[in-house]
């Protein structure tokens, strides 16, 4: 009978989220509250750039896009976790390695977060890291090249959510296994009953090199068995530690909308990293077998590698009792956000009815007191009163992220009530709200998570569109909506739509990163392994059934554009040089019938594609880019013959094409 109760109470419980959810997702006054200045503020002429680069999180289109601010015009989309048909990425020979994994080729996955690289706590416009949520994977962005130029997957992990959060010096980038999971060298086929047992969270702690930005899986620290959501660093004062939200403390397996929010409080986990650095040097981490994948793209080879490594090196929390403390926090916290100073830490509970700000000084004295009301899974457990700096009352329904301005603010999106609500964060008042168009999720504020926050614009990336865009099918655009900051008063002056569904973004001056643009690839610093630096290196390389193609291309015409002698059974590789030596002139490289998809080669690059002919017959290959007034005269033949066939393998352009001296013969 108890029983039946208790189910009935969460039933309702579900029911009224749901209603809630319902009733909410659409403010009241709803319409296009836009006033008759706000277009003037989001205008940029013709001709005018942004001032702001803002980078956009693609969810399950595995891809990161950047529009420029205020205009929110789409910029580029870098492809980095999914194949990317228009530039070739991951369908090239020299990119397929990005995606490898220890499960082999990925071609997909859900990003979810995005980070600049920092100096001293502030964008320094070198480097964007993102996450791959699904397959676990963090990977970084180069911003001279606006190119994926590295991938690391993390071992000991599932739905790498938490990720890829950043130290102020960009020492390290962290990521928080989302699903708890039995370690990799563990026994994993057992009852998924067994999770309280067998279960456990990782930690992952990538280091990066200042100088070139390169990656390693420094360690891991293996934690209790829930689940980690969302993750930042301290910096300035607290610098040294990092913060991550948790929920499902109750170590749920099933139906987790109900049994992961049974308790009042879950955690926020309170990482000394620097302690954990003490602890590595001292030879505390425990070798464990691992298998991941390792990929770098270099920009000498135009070539990516590959390398699938075997070791992590993992600390264990419930040992070493001074680099973990967990801090209670209603309820299913979300986001776990710094403020500029690193003073206060705010956490988001999605279900809960206020915002708790901790103090880090508190937190500090409440260690050194070991001020502890008991220990979960080994791990002290502080607190609430003695870390709270205080709680900001009544300020929205379902809070989710917070980030800040240069003037002791901060804002929070609110999923159920749909809006941003600003409020003083040493004052715990709220000063302002604004409606969103529907249902924001992430927002965020030009160096919203940096020291210095410009504090000018905010964007709130909405979950749902309902009537924001001409209707498009069953699925709507998604929706951004930008704010300006600068006064009192938050004021939505433009909506832009997104690409896949938007989570995290940041915001950067463009200052910063338009003059390190990379213009073009030196043609004589070309190290591929197939590079043709001009039409007189061209040539054709047949080994058995395979034939490489060392292939040029120049404004308007390929060399070699006459091939003969390819045969069924062979593999082509066709190596393709981009001879230009100018800024944007990329050229294309299409085959017909490929199961593949196009090269996209920039000026002094080397690109591979991989063709297997399937009948015989003439095919045609062409520029898929318009390059010049020439452009669709960029084409060429390839004969395709039978595999015994006597016909030679030949080749050229113009003159020195297959036939072309009988031809003047006659
Ligand atoms: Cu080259 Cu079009």
């Amino acid at each position: 009978m108890k029983k039946i109760i208790t189910i009935n109470w969460w039933l309702m419980g579900l029911f009224f989220v749901t209603i809630v959810t319902l009733v909410n997702c659409k403010p009241k006054n709803a319409g296009n509250a836009v006033s008759a200045d706000a277009a003037q503020k989001a205008y940029v002429a013709p001709g005018k750039y942004d001032e702001f680069y803002n980078f956009v999180s693609g969810g399950f289109s595995g891809q990161l896009s950047t529009y420029g601010l205020p205009s929110g015009r789409l910029l580029r989309v870098v492809p980095v976790f999914s194949v990317d048909p228009e530039k070739g990425y991951g369908f090239s020979e020299e990119t397929k390695p990005m995606l490898n994994t220890s499960h082999g080729f990925v071609p997909w996955d859900d990003l979810h977060h995005v980070q600049l690289s920092k100096t001293d706590g502030d964008y320094d416009g070198k480097w964007v890291f993102v996450n791959a949520n699904n397959t676990p994977r963090v990977a970084r962005v180069d911003l001279k090249t606006f190119r994926t130029t590295e991938i690391i997957e993390l071992p000991n992990s599932a739905g790498n959510h938490s990720s890829p959060f950043l130290t102020q010096n960009t020492e390290y980038v962290v990521a928080g296994t989302r699903f708890s999971v039995p370690m990799d060298d563990e026994n994993g086929d057992v009852p998924i009953s067994t999770y309280k047992k067998n279960f456990k969270g990782t930690l992952s702690f990538i280091s990066v090199k200042k100088e070139d930005g390169a990656m390693d899986l420094a360690f891991q620290i293996q934690c209790p068995g829930f689940n980690f959501d969302l993750s930042r660093a301290g910096k300035g004062v607290s610098h040294g530690w990092f913060f991550f939200s948790s929920y499902n403390t109750e170590q749920a397996n099933t139906l987790l909308e109900v049994n992961a929010s049974q308790k009042d409080k879950d955690f926020i986990l309170a990482v000394n990293w620097k302690k954990a650095e003490e602890y590595i040097k001292a030879g505390k981490g425990k070798r464990k077998t691992v298998k991941y994948a390792h990929n770098v793209f270099s920009e000498k080879t135009h070539t990516a590698t590959s390398e699938i490594k075997t070791q992590v090196l993992v600390l264990d929390a419930k040992e070493l009792k001074d680099i973990c403390y967990l801090i209670p926090c209603p309820k299913s916290p979300h986001g776990c956000d710094v403020s500029p100073t690193g003073e206060y830490i705010v956490g988001s509970g999605k279900l809960a009815a206020t915002i708790p700000v901790f103090g880090f000084d508190k937190m500090v004295k409440a260690i050194e007191k070991k001020d502890f009301i008991g220990d979960f899974d080994g791990i002290n457990v502080l607190k609430y009163e003695s870390v709270l700096y205080g709680e900001v009352k009544k300020p929205g329904l379902g809070p989710l992220h917070t980030e800040f301005d240069d003037k002791g603010n901060a804002y929070t999106s609110f999923f159920v009530s749909s809006e941003v609500v600003k409020w003083n964060v040493k004052e715990l008042k709220v000063l302002d709200r604004v409606p969103t168009y529907y249902s924001v999720g992430h927002l965020c504020v030009a160096g919203g998570d940096t020291k210095k926050p410009n504090g000018k614009y905010m964007v709130a990336y909405n979950k749902i569109t309902k009537d924001r865009y001409l209707p498009t099918g069953p699925e709507l655009s998604q929706s951004a909506q930008l704010c300006d900051e600068s006064r009192d008063k938050m004021q939505l002056i433009l909506d832009f739509p997104t690409i896949g569904e938007p989570h995290y973004a940041q915001i950067a001056p463009a200052s910063i990163i338009k003059d390190n643009s990379t213009k073009f690839f030196k043609i004589e610093e070309n190290k591929h392994q197939y590079v043709a630096k001009g039409e007189n290196e061209t040539k054709i390389i047949r080994e058995g059934n395979k034939v490489h193609i060392y292939m040029t291309a120049i404004r308007s015409h390929f060399s070699p554009d006459n091939i003969e002698g390819i045969k069924l059974g062979d593999e082509v590789y066709f190596h393709v040089t981009n001879l230009e030596q100018d800024w944007d002139v990329p050229h294309g490289f299409g085959i017909k019938g490929a199961a593949n998809a196009e090269l996209l080669i920039m000026p002094g690059e080397t690109q591979t594609l991989k063709w297997v002919p399937d009948r015989v017959g003439m095919v045609p290959i062409y520029c898929t880019d318009f390059c010049s007034a020439l452009h669709q005269e960029m084409q060429g033949y390839v004969r395709v013959s039978q595999a015994g066939s006597s016909v030679p393998l030949t080749y050229g352009l113009g003159s020195s094409a297959p036939g072309a001296k009988e031809k003047s013969v006659q």
